[in-house]
């Protein structure tokens, strides 16, 4: 279970403050599908750093687990990550000079498991993604949907409790979209992975359980329990 209590992140640009988070209280709880939309621009992403442990708030607490991660030093934090924590980016982030496989079994790596072992966990998240017949190929070689898979196998190949997801679908279309959300869907039904996914596509929402809506970097309670679930992706309206 994750508990936010007034978390706020301010940024010094010169000597100037903006202010992205102005006080953010939520909770999710254990196994939920939980959405995050907003305008561009109103915190989604700082928001997201701070609960992935990526970057330290300004003020406020973060409990996961009971653990206030929000007090832990720097070498807890990035151990709390490793072992707790998957994290997809938007852009992927994937190492260039690295196989598919070796990308996804890097967070196994890390972990101290033996190499074997690492390899094998990251051909089963890759068969899983539906890369299988991909394992040896350098990451360039792959489409953006590809690529976009290989770094949410990454995220999961540790099984981690909680997943991360910053728009995993912004540059992907519908199809890959889908199959994005399908997988994340499965994975939190099946493994009961707590999933917190950042997205401004309105037909995204039937994916998710809850949808908290952010706006100037604070939530927007006028939004909350107020939106419907739309249906399926534009083009399949009868889905
Ligand atoms: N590293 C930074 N330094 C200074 N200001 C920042 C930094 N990162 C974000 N901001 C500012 O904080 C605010 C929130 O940014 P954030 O990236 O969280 O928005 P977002 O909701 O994710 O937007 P988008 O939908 O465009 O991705 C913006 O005003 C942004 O300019
Ligand atoms: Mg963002």
């Amino acid at each position: 279970m994750i508990e936010v209590a007034d978390l706020k992140k301010i940024y010094l640009l010169g000597n100037v403050e903006v202010a992205a988070l102005r006080g953010v209280s939520l909770s999710i709880q254990k196994g939920e599908f939980v959405g995050i939309m907003g305008p561009s621009g109103s915190g989604k992403s700082t928001l997201l750093h701070q609960l992935g442990l990526l970057d330290t708030p300004s003020g406020g607490h973060i409990l996961i687990d009971s653990t206030d991660v929000s007090q832990l030093d720097d070498d807890a934090r990035t151990w709390f990550r490793l072992m707790h924590l998957g994290y997809v980016f938007q852009d992927y982030a994937l190492v260039s000079e690295l196989t598919v496989m070796e990308n996804v079994a890097i967070p196994a790596i890390m972990q101290g498991k033996p190499l074997a072992e690492c390899y094998a966990a990251a051909t089963r998240m890759l068969e899983k993604v539906g890369l299988g017949k991909r394992l040896d190929h350098l990451v360039f070689e792959l489409s953006g949907g590809e690529q976009q898979r290989v770094s949410i196998a990454r995220a999961l190949v540790n099984t981690p409790s909680i997943v991360f997801a910053d728009e995993p679908c912004a540059n992907l279309d519908t199809e890959n979209s889908r199959t994005v959300l399908e997988l994340f869907r499965d994975v939190n039904r099946e493994l009961k992975q707590t999933i917190v996914m950042v997205s401004h596509e309105p037909w995204h929402q039937s994916y998710f359980d809850r949808i908290i809506f952010i706006r100037d970097g604070v939530m927007d309670e006028e939004r909350i329990e107020s939106e419907g679930k739309p249906g399926g992706p534009p083009g399949n309206e009868t889905g």
